[in-house]
């Protein structure tokens, strides 16, 4: 007999909204869908959601018509904590797709966290400090920042006059709480509101700030969509772990491709995707650029995808004498296609000649045109030791470095 799965029973329910329709973002699907770098909004903060420290369970609230797209998203990043994972409908207003986040709750959640979607790169870090904070003091908490703006209160595009700001916050989410009186003070709410903490307030309880976090910024406007994506390429470019500061989880991966091919006296030389005239040629099936069969070999194994013999076979019409450059832009397709973003890619060519000096400027920005991110292009000798430096051929060594 087989042991039955345990049901979780966490104390901690972290309810992600993600049921608006984003309409000031202006993007063909609901926000939460929305992608940044790749991937959507709505990975990205449960990213963050089951990185915390504590397990809890997590309640995505999502648009009636997006449920399945949702759960697929959900149970891809929970992963082996899939049991953890509710998805349910929201409503009309954020308030109501609070509600119905609540009423997905477990019986066994005493402390629940609300989260908008929309606050895509929120370290987990924060959620841990509003959980521990709620169950430290029993109080409502917020992350709240400082503003740094002058702020003015005004009538008809006039300002009238200053507020003090040391006594202003702008506040984030996730928002913390006791779970019985959250569900009280949403049982009792009498008018709808932007935030959790603004009700559970009006409930009579105390509503603690802690420190938030500039990364738990709302997307709204496509500019904030624009300002998210460069903070995931700035910590993709800065980062070798598997996580960046911001708590998101980053997927690196490299690959090796090695190419090589006899000289031919009969052939032109193709090489990196140039011609090369008054160079001895390569022989081969396609035109022999072992530059740019190395890159393709690179490129699908850092990918997973196998090799350029698997992929373009030899009795593939479409790639019968084709140019290397061919090969690379197929490759590039399928690499992008599997969901991973290029990094860079560096070659080196082993052989005599050609002589790679004089065109390496060429030769590299060619290959980064093809390839669409950097490609360093290196070359060396053998000290007249094996194949490459008896004359009768040359080898190209390329790797890889995609991102997902
Ligand atoms: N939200 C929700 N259900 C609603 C409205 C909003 O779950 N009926 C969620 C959003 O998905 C978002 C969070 O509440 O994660 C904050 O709302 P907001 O940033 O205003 O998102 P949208 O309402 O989608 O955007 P807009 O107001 O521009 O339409
Ligand atoms: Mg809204």
């Amino acid at each position: 007999m087989s042991e039955p799965t345990p049901v979780p029973l966490p104390t901690i329910g972290v309810i992600v909204v993600a049921a608006g329709s984003g309409t000031r973002l202006a993007q063909a699907e609901p926000k939460a869908f929305v992608e940044v770098a790749g991937r959507s909004i709505l990975a990205r903060s449960l990213e963050s959601v089951f990185g915390m420290t504590g397990e809890g369970q997590v309640v995505v609230v999502a648009p009636e018509a997006w449920l399945d797209e949702a759960s697929t998203i959900g149970r891809t990043v929970a992963a082996g904590a899939v049991d953890y994972l509710t998805v349910v409908a929201g409503g009309q207003t954020r308030q109501q797709s609070v509600a119905a986040g609540l009423a997905a709750l477990s019986e066994s959640v005493t402390t629940v966290l609300v989260h908008d979607a929309a606050r895509a790169l929120t370290p987990s870090a924060l959620f841990d400090t509003v959980v521990a904070t709620v169950q430290a003091t029993g109080d409502g908490v917020i992350p709240g920042l400082a503003v740094a703006d002058t702020i003015k209160r005004t009538a008809e595009g006039f300002a009238l006059d200053t507020v003090d700001r040391s006594t202003l916050t702008a506040v984030q989410t996730p928002q913390g709480f006791p779970r019985a009186a959250l569900d009280a003070a949403y049982a009792s709410a009498a008018e709808d509101r932007t935030d959790d903490a603004a009700l559970f307030a009006d409930a009579g309880h105390h509503v603690r700030v802690v420190d938030g976090d500039a990364l738990a910024f709302k997307i709204t406007s496509p500019w904030d969509l624009r300002r998210a994506e460069s903070l995931v390429q700035a910590s993709v470019h800065g980062s070798v772990g598997a996580a960046d500061d911001s708590g998101q989880r980053i997927i690196l991966r490299t690959g090796i491709g090695i190419d090589v091919h006899a000289y031919d006296a009969n052939s032109p030389l193709w090489l990196g995707g140039l011609y090369w005239p008054d160079e001895m040629g390569l022989a081969g099936h396609s035109d022999g650029d072992a530059i740019a069969h190395a890159i393709c070999d690179a490129l699908l194994s850092a990918a997973g995808l196998g090799d350029i013999g698997g992929r373009f076979g030899t009795d593939d019409p479409r790639f019968e004498n084709a140019h290397g450059e061919v090969f690379v832009r197929a490759t590039v397709l399928l690499v992008t296609g599997a969901g991973f973003d290029i990094q860079n890619v560096a070659v080196q060519l082993v052989g005599n000649t050609p002589r790679m000096a004089g065109r390496r400027v060429e030769i590299e920005q060619y290959l980064t045109e093809t390839v669409g991110a950097p490609v360093s292009v290196s070359a060396t000798t053998t000290d007249r030791l094996g194949f490459t430096g008896r004359g009768e051929g040359l080898t190209a060594i390329a790797t890889a470095l995609l991102s997902a």
